[in-house]
């Protein structure tokens, strides 16, 4: 299969999935790497652009940072159940992906994913409004790391992350399009073929 063909099989619609979600972690230039992640505040959809950090296809994870203060904190404590998504104009293709979003505060796995940020994330994490906060004046939230203690923002520091449990691909094309889906259960996949 070349790269920027329409998959042929499901196999192959899911490898080419799992391939640009990978590719999202380093590129900053993929729509990949800036997915649109969506929580429940109470009977309202709130979505927001997050930095994908990490993907691994065996866990079907993908990790976030996130401060501590905002209010997905809150919205995933209520109701875990989340959703990704993501549109390539230049693949022309629809990702769609539900599952659980699991958050960890001051554990192992903020403290190595905070040692291995750059300083400028780290920066963000030491405002001292937390994100949503009314200002008056929107300066004075502007941020100059060599004026901060960086280590001071990790109170606020947490990860997200998200593993799916369904994944959704739209593939647009005039000639036909493509739309697959793909369930786990445990480590058992169901995938089929739908309708556009
Ligand atoms: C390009 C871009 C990247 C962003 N990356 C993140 C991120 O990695 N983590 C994060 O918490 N917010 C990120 N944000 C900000 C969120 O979209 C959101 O405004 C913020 O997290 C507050 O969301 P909440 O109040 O819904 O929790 C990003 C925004 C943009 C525009």
């Amino acid at each position: 299969m070349n790269y920027f063909q329409n998959p042929d099989t499901l196999d192959e619609v899911l490898s080419k999935t799992f391939k640009l979600l990978t590719e999202g972690v380093t590129n900053s230039k993929s729509v990949f790497h800036t997915p649109t992640v969506s929580l429940l505040d109470q009977y309202t959809i709130k979505n927001r652009t997050m930095v994908l950090r990490e993907f691994s296809p065996n866990e079907r994870m993908l990790r976030f940072h996130t401060d501590y203060r905002s209010s997905k904190i809150h919205q995933i404590n209520v109701n875990p159940n989340a959703s990704i998504h993501i549109y390539d104009p230049s693949e022309k293709i629809q990702i769609k992906l539900e599952g659980i979003a699991k958050l960890h505060y001051q554990d192992t796995v903020t403290h190595k994913a905070w040692e291995k940020s750059k300083e400028m994330s780290k920066a963000c994490y030491s405002v001292p409004f937390p994100p949503g906060t009314e200002v008056d004046d929107p300066t004075l939230c502007d941020i100059e790391p060599k004026d901060l203690v960086l280590d001071d923002g990790y109170q606020n520091f947490a990860v997200l992350i998200f593993i799916f449990q369904h994944l959704e691909y739209l593939f647009l094309q005039a000639s036909g399009h493509r739309r697959a889906k793909f369930s786990w259960k445990d480590e058992d996949l169901t995938s089929s073929w739908l309708a556009p």
